[in-house]
């Protein structure tokens, strides 16, 4: 007979002083399988990762996030209830498909000059200033940039769009009434600015992405505020993931010597890895949630239908089915599976998975070869929290 879900044991309370993966890992001993304190029933290994984001048994949880922060109409609530990372079936596919084409490897392998480009600039602009702010000096501005510049925001204009970025993502969280209003009318702004963009685009076509991407959805099925919606949702799935990642890894390299080391010997041949393991020791997200559309048998547990499931990254990313030495952070090792599962799976996983890559690169090159002596001031930068994307603690270097 298969148990239920009221037979799974409870994730305990945190005890001070543990890291999330300790934290974790210490639950996941108790079963590949429990339940959190919101309810989710919560997958620890990676081999049910996959299995909690099939479509045939899952669907992605669209605004009922939003009801549950009391938030039921406004500039977020048009954002979420259009954009595809929030829907599921035919709109999804609708939402998704012309991006998708738009977001091919070799378009952004296109992009990597100018990202390189700019990652060097804001490097440059740092070296000799002695104490940097490195999440308000690189990490933060380069996605933010990037995607602004995709998108034909003025560099001239960049900090006051990444501003409104970082201060709008917030909003997807639960956050306290005052900072729901900060956000809502960030969101706002950057839906009536990325609104002008696409109307400039649209009287005057310059062959860049918007204009590929315009050209695949005049006419089409979208509405207008689907389209809006897609190309918003470009800057908020791609900065604060990135600028996390950036951070972290970097964070990670320098109270590592030797591996750090590793990278500035020859960041040609380390870099991709480097990539690669900081996304798998300390990821930027945390967990993937879903909610059951049938029944479902797993791990001798039935899953009935409408229940909030959660796959836990932190706890896939270092299963030593898949990684020898999980705990050891290696920027050498040969382990890592195809598919990066930071990058999800199923039908929503990552479209901007080259564009973080190569911005991720880029930037380690460009510290690597430019500012060898790049060294932590006082505590190294943490990722924190089990939720979607981890928020990531302040982060100083001397350059
Ligand atoms: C290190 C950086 C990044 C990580 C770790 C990451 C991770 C993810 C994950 C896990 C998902 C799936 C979420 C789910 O299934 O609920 C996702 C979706 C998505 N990501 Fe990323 N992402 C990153 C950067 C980017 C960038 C740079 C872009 C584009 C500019 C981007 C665009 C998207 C979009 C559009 C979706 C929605 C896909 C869909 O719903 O079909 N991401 N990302």
């Amino acid at each position: 007979m298969s148990l239920r879900i009221k037979d799974l044991p409870r994730i305990p309370d945190y005890v001070q002083g543990m890291t999330d993966h300790q934290y974790l890992q210490a639950a996941w001993k108790n079963g590949p399988l429990a339940l959190d304190r919101y309810g989710f029933v919560t997958a620890f290994p990676a081999r049910l990762m996959q299995e909690f984001m099939d479509d045939r048994w899952t669907r992605q949880i669209e605004t009922e996030g939003m009801y549950a922060s009391g938030v039921t109409s406004g500039p977020m609530y048009d954002f979420v209830g259009n954009v595809m990372l929030f829907s599921n079936g035919d709109v999804h596919r609708r939402r998704r498909g012309p991006l998708a084409r738009t977001f091919a490897r070799k378009l952004m392998a296109d992009l990597r000059d100018d990202v390189a480009v700019r990652c060097e600039r804001l490097v440059a602009s740092l070296i000799g200033q002695g104490e940097v702010d490195f999440l308000a000096s690189i990490a933060g501005p380069l996605p933010a940039e990037v995607i602004g510049a995709m998108l034909g925001v003025p560099d001239a204009d960049m900090p006051d769009f990444a501003r409104h970025v970082y201060s709008a993502i917030r909003g997807l969280s639960l956050v306290s009434p005052e900072v729901r209003a900060e956000s809502d009318a960030d969101m706002a702004y950057l839906l009536d600015r990325v609104g002008g963009l696409i109307e400039t685009r649209r009287e005057t076509p310059d062959g860049g992405i918007v204009s590929y991407y315009l050209d695949r959805v005049t006419g089409g099925e979208l509405s207008e505020m689907e389209i809006l919606a897609q190309m918003v949702g470009l800057v908020v799935a791609g900065s604060d993931t990135t600028r996390g990642a950036l951070t972290a890894t970097v964070s990670h390299l320098l109270q590592n010597p030797a591996q750090w080391a590793l990278l500035k010997e020859d960041p040609e041949k380390w870099v991709s890895g480097a990539v690669s393991e900081g996304l798998r020791f300390d990821p930027v997200i945390g967990s993937i949630g879903r909610i059951t559309v049938e029944q479902h048998e797993i791990e001798g547990m039935s899953i009935p239908p409408d229940t909030l499931i959660s796959a836990s990254m932190l706890t896939a990313l270092r299963d030593p089915d898949i990684y020898a030495d999980p705990d050891h952070f290696d920027i050498s090792r040969d382990d890592h599976p195809r598919l990066h599962p930071v990058f999800g799976g199923g039908p929503h996983r990552c479209l901007g998975e080259a564009l973080a890559r190569i911005e991720l690169e880029e930037a380690l090159k460009a510290v690597a070869r430019m500012a060898p002596e790049m060294a932590l001031v006082g505590e190294p930068a943490r990722l924190r929290g089990y939720g979607a994307v981890r928020k990531v603690s302040a982060f100083k270097v001397r350059m």
